[in-house]
């Protein structure tokens, strides 16, 4: 079926996010950062979130610099008051969210499954499944008002491909992965889908660790991925109206390296 009635300026639109209210949790650093800094270029209005106050400022003082709308919120998606006052902020002041990439999640030392303890499985979950569950509770009653919303999870490889001696963050990311399918089958009638991304934008920190080398052995295209030019733009289309028929998908954006395993 074709739709005449659709100009292409309407078709333009679909592909953009100017005057979306678009929160990035963990956007002081590596990836929310880089997902930050390409949604604000392209025109959302960025609520730049994370328990981390000085870099969340330094963010905010990166997109003011680009003239770029966006709002600064301390928050620590541990805590479910924290998660539903970032929101309620959000719509007080910028009146409306759009979308939610609910990128943030605490780390701590991983084990193998052998050693790994309850309390490791805490805080992976707490900040990732239990933040990520929070943050979207929070946004849902005005994503359904609206009849329209994006939610972006953050996943991982490794826990797709069940990487050995990350038993409880593997664990917490695929249990992600899991609330993002529930979640799509029981909003997709209020206009709300959600996904989720599975990024391989590996921090300076990590450059030259095994996991590090191992990836690069295996990526098709040879690079370590770029948080806002690779990891961005994927995002942008998650949170956009050309993202209408998908939903409940994870995807890989790593350069292709999915296809080893
Ligand atoms: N970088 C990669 O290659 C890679 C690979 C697979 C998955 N991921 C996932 O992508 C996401 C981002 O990864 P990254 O490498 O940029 O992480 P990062 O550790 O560099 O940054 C995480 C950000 O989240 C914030 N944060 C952590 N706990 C928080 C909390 N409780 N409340 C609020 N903010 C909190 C931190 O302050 C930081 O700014 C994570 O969910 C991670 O698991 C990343």
């Amino acid at each position: 079926m074709l739709h005449p009635e659709i100009t292409s300026d309407e078709t333009r639109a679909m592909h953009r996010v100017e005057g979306r209210v678009v929160i990035v949790t963990g956007s002081g650093q590596g990836v929310g950062r880089g997902m930050a800094h390409h949604l604000a270029k392209a025109g959302a209005a960025v609520v730049v979130a994370d328990y981390q106050p000085d870099k969340a400022h330094r963010t905010c003082e990166e997109l003011a610099s680009l003239g770029a709308a966006h709002l600064e919120v301390e928050v620590d998606i541990r805590d479910p008051a924290s998660v539903d006052a970032m929101v309620a902020r959000t719509v007080a002041e910028l009146g409306r969210v759009d979308a939610i990439i609910n990128n943030a999640q605490t780390f701590r030392a991983n084990a193998p499954v052998a050693e790994v303890q309850a309390d490791d499985f805490d805080v992976f979950y707490r900040s990732g499944v239990l933040g990520t569950l929070r943050a979207m509770q929070a946004v849902h009653p005005h994503m359904r008002a609206a009849g329209w919303g994006r939610i972006v999870n953050f996943a991982s490889s490794m826990g797709r491909v069940g990487g050995e001696g990350f038993a409880a963050y593997n664990a917490s990311k695929e249990a992600i992965r899991a609330l993002t399918r529930t979640a799509a089958r029981e909003w997709a009638a209020d206009g709300i889908v959600v996904n989720a991304i599975a990024p391989a934008a590996a921090p300076p920190r990590a450059v030259g660790s095994e996991h590090y080398d191992e990836f690069m052995r295996n990526c098709p295209m040879g690079r370590n991925g770029d948080p806002e030019l690779d990891i961005g733009p994927v995002a942008l289309f998650l949170c956009s109206d050309a993202c209408r028929f998908l939903t409940g998908q994870t995807f890989m954006v790593d350069g292709g390296t999915f296809m080893w395993s």
